[in-house]
């Protein structure tokens, strides 16, 4: 048994949702109202049965336990393995006794730093000690926290002692060399330890998962340097890594697909004091690749820098674009949507003032923040003087150009290139030639799947496939949901007129549905795809053919905003893939081989066919969702009647379309044999 399964086995769907959502049983089923978005009469259900869930109303989305863990948590599969694995005892991965003990130590030292800082929050509220009390009153009246944000963020206070914690925590049984390691204790050159932090209001920092790994530690007296004193660079705690107040932040990133990323701990616990949950703080450094991607692409599509105003602030500013010009190089931005802003507090404050004095406005500096491509190119179009040179010109571009060119978006660098030749009176010809000097970025990534889209789940249970003759083997290799999705959207893009060939082929099965419900066949839409940003290019797609006001392409250009052009522009990249797609999955093996060159050309120009079926795929998959859900509601006995018609007439509409694919696929091998005889 795979370790999935083994999950599975062990950890019971109905008790898993129960823990965060309040399940009704109705009859074989439980019902609630949808976790996933705002509804007060239940349409969310779980089937024990089937071991899955589903939500009948505004998502319409459903799967196994590991899809709701993942949807809940923005979990990948891996971390909902881990974490399921872990609730359920079962072993993910087959360990070696050295992991293992690599593991258990980590863990202990995780362990000792909650210890400690369960040990600072009690002094902190240790009112015998007038240290502590000015401490608190430090927090709550100069940081003007409440007590419930002190509570949530465990803030604590470091006694101005060289052993208080030591002492504890070895009294407890904690090894010297793991407070060492950890970095709670320091060690003198004659051998001596004592506590690395004394006097200092201690903030707990905590990965990812809420499990605290070290410590931010500010001074409370001017003289004490430096300001803040944080846990050295150990097993378990790499600054590059980690983003403060993340576990706090991840639901509230999901909802805005937003993140602001701020400097300072006390910026982002006095925005999550506010409300503005989707805050996490950098601490400080510059901010490295690795922590962009614990928050884009996977949940953000919009990355807004923070950056402090002051000096010291536009050098940690330049550095952190460099690295976000290293992460659109690797593509994350081109391709995937992430799009870099930078946001600047006004009267060079920092955010932890700002939201203090005007926490409503807020959300309009966010708003207000402007395109990273814009912010460098007035950093250094600010910084040259009155009447600049061609030389100062040229020098200051050429210094821009790798910044605003390392997207693999056409359109992003173009309309970018046109911005530097106006703002700074240069042709645009030159830029192009300068950018052709500069070494090229690495090949791009082959993109992935989007990570937030798992591959749909067939192992649901399909109540009403029982019922139905096999259906007829057609082909090994049917590419992905996703792929097939994008390959629809790049041909209807590409020549949108296909669109009627679609639809012309439902229409004409459609009449051969008997009686009142053809709805099953109606046209190829939106309910066809089912990736949000998909559905979202196709009613675009709808729109811009309905409209007879302007032209196509320059409807789009008016109408999608620059996430999805974005998302559209990876679609259309991926012509290689798509040629991939047809070919490959047109011709097993040998027959591939036997193909000539101009028989390849044939097939290319005969993308019309090849759409039609790929659209008859999708919404054959789409009417197996639907009867899914069909299943699921009779169970509630309303309209009994009415959903068994709409349940049969899916299901005729599914086999009108398998005998419909299957005879093209005849009528295509056909001619290939004709054509290899002649
Ligand atoms: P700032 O100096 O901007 O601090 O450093 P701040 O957050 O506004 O602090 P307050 O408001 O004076 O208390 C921003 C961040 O840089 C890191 C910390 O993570 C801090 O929150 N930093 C700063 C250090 O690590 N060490 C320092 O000595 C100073
Ligand atoms: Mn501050």
């Amino acid at each position: 048994m795979s370790a999935v399964d083994e999950i599975k086995a062990k950890l019971d769907i109905v008790a898993y949702i129960q823990r965060t959502v309040p399940l009704k049983r109705a009859g074989r089923v439980y019902k609630a109202p949808c976790p996933f978005h705002n509804e007060r009469t239940p349409s969310f259900v779980v089937n024990p049965d089937t071991q899955s869930w589903r939500c009948f109303g505004a998502c319409a989305e459903g799967g196994d336990l590991f899809k709701f863990a993942m949807k809940q948590n923005g979990w990948s599969f891996r971390e909902a393995l881990e974490e399921l694995g872990r609730m359920a005892g079962v072993e993910v991965r087959p360990q070696t006794p050295e992991q293992r003990d690599y593991e258990d130590a980590n863990d202990r030292l995780r362990g000792m730093i909650k210890t400690a800082a369960d040990f600072f929050h009690e002094h902190l509220l240790d009112t015998a000690n007038s240290a502590a009390v000015r401490a608190l009153k430090y927090t709550r009246e100069k940081r003007a926290l409440t007590d419930e944000t002190i509570a949530k963020f465990q803030i604590g206070y470091a006694p101005a002692s060289w052993d208080a914690l030591l002492s504890t925590l070895t009294n407890m049984g904690y090894s010297e060399n793991d407070l060492v390691l950890a970095g709670l204790v320091r060690r003198n050159e004659e051998g001596r330890v004592y506590d690395a932090f004394r006097s200092r209001l201690m903030i707990p920092i905590r990965d990812e998962r809420g499990r605290m790994v070290g410590f931010g530690a500010r001074a409370l007296a001017a003289e004490d340097n430096p300001k803040y004193l944080n846990s050295p660079q150990s097993p378990i705690f790499d600054k590059s890594k980690l983003l403060f107040a993340l576990n706090f932040a991840a639901p509230a990133i999901r909802e805005s697909e937003t993140v602001v990323i701020v400097e300072g701990y006390l910026d982002a616990i006095q925005a999550h004091q506010a409300g503005y949950g989707n805050i996490v703080a950098q601490m400080g450094t510059a901010l490295t690749e690795s922590q962009i991607k614990l928050v884009a692409p996977r949940w953000a599509t919009k990355v807004v820098l923070a950056l402090d105003s002051d000096a010291a602030g536009q050098n940690a500013t330049r550095r952190s674009l460099e690295v976000a010009r290293a992460t659109l190089q690797a593509d994350y931005a081109g391709r995937l949507g992430v799009e870099f802003r930078v946001l600047s507090v006004p009267d060079a404050k920092d955010p932890d003032d700002f939201i203090r004095e005007n926490p409503q406005m807020w959300p309009q500096i966010v708003e207000a923040a402007i395109p990273v491509a814009d912010f460098v190119i007035g950093m250094e179009a600010d910084a040259l003087n009155e009447n600049p040179s061609i030389q100062e010109r040229e020098a200051a571009v050429r210094r821009l150009l790798p910044i605003l060119s390392a997207s693999e978006d056409d359109l992003y660098r173009s309309s970018n290139l046109q911005k530097l030749a106006i703002r700074f009176k240069l042709q645009e010809r030159d830029l192009l030639m300068w950018m052709s000097d500069q070494p090229q970025p690495t090949q791009a990534k082959a993109p992935r799947q989007p990570v937030d889209e798992p591959p749909p789940n067939f192992a649901d249970g399909d109540p009403l496939v029982v019922l139905e003759p096999a259906a007829p083997k057609i082909r090994d290799i049917v590419p992905s949901e996703t792929d097939m999705e994008a390959y629809c959207l790049r041909a209807l893009f590409t020549q949108p007129d296909a669109y009627y060939a679609i639809n012309r082929k439902l229409r004409e099965l459609a009449a051969q549905l008997p009686g009142g419900s053809k709805a099953a066949l109606d046209d190829f839409s939106t309910e066809d795809f089912s990736r949000t940003a998909y559905r979202v290019l196709m009613q675009n797609f709808e729109d811009a053919l309905a409209q007879d006001e302007i032209e196509f392409v320059e409807y789009l250009r008016q109408n999608l905003d620059d996430s999805l052009l974005n998302e559209l522009d990876a679609i259309m990249l991926d012509q290689h893939e798509a040629y991939a797609l047809r070919v490959g999955q047109r011709l097993p093996g040998d027959l591939a081989a036997s193909i000539k060159a101009s028989e390849r050309q044939q097939m290319l120009l005969d993308i019309n066919a090849e759409l039609v079926e790929m659209a008859l795929r999708l919404r054959e998959r789409r009417l197996s969702r639907e009867r899914q859900e069909l299943a699921y509601l009779e169970i509630e006995g309303e309209n009994a009647v009415a959903l068994q018609e709409l349940a049969m007439s899916s299901l005729h509409a599914k086999r009108l379309i398998d005998m419909e694919i299957s005879r093209q696929l005849h009528a295509w091998q056909y001619s290939n044999a004709a054509k290899r005889s002649q």
